[in-house]
């Protein structure tokens, strides 16, 4: 008697460390967050995805005397930047604008260097805000804010359909 109840007790032990190790082990993912392991984003996720870590850096930004500014701006921006080279990698799954039919036409390749060439831009201007937050250069990280931006009307006036 006294042997099965042992039995049942650290079978149940067993059970309960399995299923601790099984929530674990799964991706937990907090909105806007990393994607986990193996999961790709859509190019909307991506668009969201810089849209959203745009704000993260120009919030971080506004004071770089605060503590951990810095810190919050790169770590934003990283995120921008992998948002882009994610929409990079998928922007074959968006439907041709009007814009872009009538400026491409049938010639895909010349739509593709088109678009990925926008990406680009958005991508150097990036690299540029790092280095500009990494000096604290407030005038240089205005200008850069401001080319991203520029990018980004640009880019959608050409290849987001209108709605
Ligand atoms: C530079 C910074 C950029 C930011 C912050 C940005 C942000 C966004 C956001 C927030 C959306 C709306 C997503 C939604 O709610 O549906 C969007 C959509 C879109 N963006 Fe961007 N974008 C940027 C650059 C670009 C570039 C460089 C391109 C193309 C070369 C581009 C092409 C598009 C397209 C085609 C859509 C429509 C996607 C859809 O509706 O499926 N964007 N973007």
């Amino acid at each position: 008697m006294r042997k099965s109840g042992l039995v049942v007790l650290s079978l149940s032990f067993v059970a309960v460390v399995a299923a601790t190790a099984l929530v674990q082990a799964q991706p937990t993912r907090r909105p806007g967050g990393p994607p986990a392991a193996g999961e790709t984003l859509s190019f909307e996720q991506n668009m969201k995805g810089m849209g959203r870590a745009l704000r993260g850096v120009k919030r971080a930004t506004r004071d770089l005397s605060a503590p951990d500014s810095v810190k919050a701006a790169l770590t934003s921006l990283q995120t921008f930047q992998e948002r882009a080279l994610g929409a990079k990698a998928t922007f074959d799954e968006v439907p041709m604008s009007e814009h872009a039919v009538r400026e491409y036409g049938e010639d895909t390749e010349a739509y593709h260097n088109g678009f990925r060439k926008h990406l680009i831009e958005a991508i150097e201007a990036s690299l540029e805000l790092e280095r500009a937050i990494m000096k604290k250069d407030t005038d240089a990280i205005s200008k850069w804010l401001d080319e991203i931006e520029e990018v980004e009307h640009h880019s959608h006036d050409e290849f987001q359909t209108e709605h």
